[in-house]
């Protein structure tokens, strides 16, 4: 999510539109602002995108102090009432708010016991109440009481009616920076908002809360006590800062992935570190038992996501699994019974096939339909039996990848849940799996590192019009993810062979000088692989080799290798597939092509 708020002598309402319409990208289910308007709070929100908020003010509400939020839901489906801000009981306070209360519920039981009634389902508006509850006539001290109630992450935004000389900004875990301004002050989650009027920041830290008035910031601790700041003078651009530091959002989001697969693993695996614990599936154990097939529909990144999946339950439960790709499926009068589960496999949640096809499986009498999806309360999670959130957040460039990894890791879960509840041989390979699953984020991390490396390569190759790339298993799979990402930002052609069936027609290609990334990450196939990669390098290829760290052997065959952390080559497409969207990502830059918004392609493709 991303908050703004100011305090000043410009009209509040456009500081606040304009800021969040530069945040757009932590989050666009939602969006709302708060004006303190001729003594009281006038608050306008939302569901859906910034426009739909503009479009609904019709005018503007005069004032100069203000907060708003643009929401990516958590904690309640998006819809009008749980798009912030929040109000309390009297409408006297509003609160702003990016991350998670953790104790939301048990104070939201001990408010409603004390009378107050809610509006909606988010963490968020308890907080609003327990101002309500704690107010003292100084806005100060209140939050102050408030910060030793509240768990969590979070960055907050609160203003008083009887206070409209004051903003309050608070953080903990949750980014927020100040703007400091001459006669205005603001507050923002990320720089891009206030860029426009102010250059003098404070960049707040954890347990750090400011107190802004018109002419005056300052900072204190959670206990209350004043910190001297250093003003942090930024020296980007708006659009650069929008990006984090990077020139891309892909290459941006490709950086995302630890966190994302962090994200995503969080809370899903038991203490003991023994289960998988999927609370938002409420598929039952005896309808687990029941099911006899299991079709994966999805289109593009997903669907390759899907294949990765299938191998995975398979692997654990031996229940045959169908991958799909949806605008095939939805024509190919697919045979489904009351006993075939369904699971469609979409970031966007909204793409036209993938529904299409999820309603025809519906239509003809599947067991159930699980959504993985990346956008609570999308139309596919909407309208599935059950979902699994991937928490890759707002993924912006059109060529997927953080989106990809935490669809693996879904699947990786659900294939360990699968087995698990339906007791299989499989199941006691679950433990292991989810110990290797937790290493992940720490080995993605070093995976990133061999980012110069591949730049190196990519650049040298950046002028060939074809690549290819093999591999056999899971390392198939993820070489059609490697070639689709080339293809998507590079515009060269690429294409993925299963390498055992180079030798059926496509080793005709193989010239001298052609670029062949080859995956080697399957120790039982590890010796087929190696023969295949002799086939190509006799024809003159220049092999590129992705293998394990610590492989002495693979370095004597091929041109180059670039090594992944060892993990258990079940899991090997979650690492593997980081290198690839590298070399997707610079032999894009290095053709000077717009990689954030590829030629022909759209991100969410809600037509047919
Ligand atoms: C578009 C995007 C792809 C994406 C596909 C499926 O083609 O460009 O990156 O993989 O749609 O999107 P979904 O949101 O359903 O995963």
């Amino acid at each position: 999510c991303g908050i703004v708020g100011y305090i000043g002598f410009r009209p509040a309402q456009d500081v606040l539109i304009k800021g969040l319409s530069k945040l757009e990208y932590r989050g666009y289910d939602s969006a709302g602002i708060a004006v303190f308007d001729n003594g009281d709070l006038h608050v306008e929100k939302s569901v859906g995108r910034l426009a739909v908020l503009e479009e609904q003010i019709d005018g503007t509400i005069p004032g100069f102090l203000g907060i708003g939020h643009t929401r990516w839901a958590t904690h309640g489906r998006p819809s009008d009432d749980n798009a912030h801000p929040h109000t309390d009981c009297s409408g006297r306070f509003v609160v702003v708010h990016n991350g998670i209360i953790e104790n939301y519920l048990k104070l939201r039981e001990e408010l409603i016991a004390k009378g107050h009634t809610f509006q909606s389902e988010t963490d968020t508006e308890v907080v609003a109440h327990l101002i309500e509850e704690l107010y003292d006539g100084d806005l100060f001290n209140t939050t102050i009481r408030l910060l030793e109630k509240i768990e969590g992450a979070y960055a907050l935004g609160i203003i008083a009616r009887d206070e409209p000389d004051k903003l309050i900004a608070v953080r903990k875990a949750s980014p927020l920076v100040i703007g400091i301004g001459e006669g205005e002050n603001f507050i923002a989650s990320d720089i891009p908002a206030i860029l426009e009027y102010t250059r003098e920041t404070y960049i707040l830290d954890d347990g750090e809360m400011a107190v802004l008035t018109r002419g005056q910031v300052d900072v204190y601790d959670f206990a209350g006590n004043k910190i001297d700041k250093d003003i942090f003078h930024v020296t980007w651009d708006t659009v650069a800062a929008e990006k984090g530091g990077y020139e891309h959002f892909m290459i941006k989001e490709i950086h995302e992935q630890p966190k994302a697969i962090k994200d995503t693993l969080t809370s899903r695996i038991s203490e003991d570190g023994q289960r998988v614990v999927l609370n938002e599936v409420s598929l039952t154990k005896e309808q687990m038992k029941e099911i006899d097939r299991i079709h994966i529909i999805a289109c593009g990144t997903s669907w390759h996501a899907g294949i990765v999946g299938k191998a995975a339950i398979e692997q654990l439960t031996r229940v045959p699994v169908d991958v799909e790709i949806a605008s095939e499926y939805r024509y190919s009068d697919p045979i489904i019974t009351d006993k075939t589960l369904v699971i469609v496999i979409s970031q966007s949640g909204e793409t036209a096939d993938t529904l299409a096809a999820m309603r025809e499986a519906k239509r003809l009498g599947c067991a159930r339909v699980l959504a993985i999806t990346n956008v609570v309360g999308s139309t596919i999670a909407r309208e599935a039996d059950d979902v699994i959130i991937t928490w890759a957040g707002p993924e912006i460039s059109v060529a997927s990848t953080k989106a990809y990894s935490t669809q693996l890791i879904a699947l990786y879960l659900f294939a360990c849940y699968f087995a698990q509840e339906r007791e299989t041989e499989g199941a006691k390979e679950v433990p292991e799996i989810l110990n290797a699953l937790k290493n992940l984020p720490a080995q993605a991390e070093k995976v990133l590192q061999t980012a110069p490396a591949i730049e190196a390569f990519a650049r040298a190759y950046a002028d060939k019009e074809d690549a290819f790339f093999i591999g056999r298993g899971l390392d198939y799979a993820v070489s059609l993810e490697g070639a689709l990402k080339l293809k998507e930002i590079s515009y060269i052609h690429a294409e993925a062979y299963a390498a055992g069936e180079l030798k059926h027609g496509t080793l005709a290609l193989i010239i001298e000088g052609v670029p062949v990334i080859a995956l080697a990450t399957q120790d039982h196939l590890y010796e087929k692989m190696i023969s295949n990669i002799v086939e190509v390098k006799a024809r003159g290829a220049y092999v590129l080799a992705l293998a394990w760290q610590g492989d002495q052997e693979i370095g004597k065959t091929v041109d180059q290798v670039i090594t992944i952390p060892r993990t258990l080559p079940f899991l090997a497409p979650v690492l593997a597939v980081i290198p690839l969207q590298l070399l997707a990502y610079y032999a894009s830059v290095a053709r000077g092509n717009d990689v954030d918004k590829p030629r022909n392609l759209a991100k969410s493709v809600t037509v047919e």
